[in-house]
């Protein structure tokens, strides 16, 4: 953590929980975190439930998000959700480029940048999602893939809206797995990321770019990830689906 990029804490409910739960969820997390000032928390819903979690988030300090977009404004694209869809759902993140998305269902690095772009005109904040599978890894291509996630989602992205995004740096060995990335590893391919970004805009931009670590965060190894100097929040997935076990998490010392 640095003091100067304010944490922010983002659980990721994937394809996990329908509506009424979702509410249930949302409802029991408010009081848990209703004193926590110094850093942004954020939950994401699926689709079904965004309307019903940002009615009962209204007025907190519990931010909404969702976990894709199209980047299309409108029109003849069935199944899919536009940027205004989310706004008037109440959403003011989209998490875009998660690996799943990327893995199953096809995303590439142009899609995710046309995907964020699309969020900054609109106004939504991308988390925009970077990480190696683990056979990358262990070929030493650790650098060419995070490099081309970075470069090729940021592509004509402009300095102003560069202010808005937020990196979400999440191994896919370590999602969901259990197998966390040590604080080293983890701060290790952060600061290649600001360094990334660095050479794309500036070190101003670098500086205050927050960059999450996402994969099988726990209350258990939240604290040693956030003590390192470029790791500037988290997004979970498992763990943020117990409003004891998120808020406990966010609450981080
Ligand atoms: P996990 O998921 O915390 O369950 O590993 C993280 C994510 O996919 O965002």
């Amino acid at each position: 953590m640095n003091p100067k990029r304010r944490p922010i804490l983002a659980g990721n409910w994937k394809m996990n929980i329908p509506s009424t739960q979702a509410r249930e969820l949302a409802s029991k997390l408010i009081p848990l975190v209703a004193g926590v000032k110094d850093r942004d928390i954020v939950v994401g819903p699926p689709y079904t439930s965004l309307a019903a979690v940002a009615e009962t988030i209204k007025g907190t300090n519990i931010g909404l998000a969702a976990q894709n977009l199209h980047w299309e404004e409108k029109g003849a694209f069935t199944g899919e959700i536009s940027a205004d869809m989310l706004l008037d759902s109440g959403c003011k993140y989209v998490i875009i480029g998660h690996s799943e998305r990327r893995q199953y269902f096809g995303e590439t690095d142009e899609t995710v940048n046309k995907k964020a772009r699309q969020a900054l005109k609109k106004g939504l904040l991308p988390i925009l999602c970077v990480g190696e599978t683990l056979a990358e890894r262990e070929a030493g291509k650790l650098n060419e893939i995070i490099g081309r996630q970075v470069i090729g989602g940021l592509k004509d992205i402009l300095t102003d809206d560069m202010k808005k995004v937020v990196i979400a740096y999440e191994p896919v060995w370590a999602i969901g797995t259990g197998k966390t990335a040590t604080p080293e590893q983890a701060n290790d391919v952060h600061a290649l990321i600001r360094q990334k970004v660095k050479a794309l805009y500036s070190a101003d931009i670098a500086e205050g770019l927050r960059i999450q670590y996402g994969g099988s965060v726990t209350l258990e190894n939240v604290s040693q990830l956030m003590a390192m100097p470029d790791i500037d929040g988290a997004l979970v997935g498992g763990a943020s689906l117990k409003p004891e076990s998120f808020a406990a998490l966010v609450k981080f010392k």
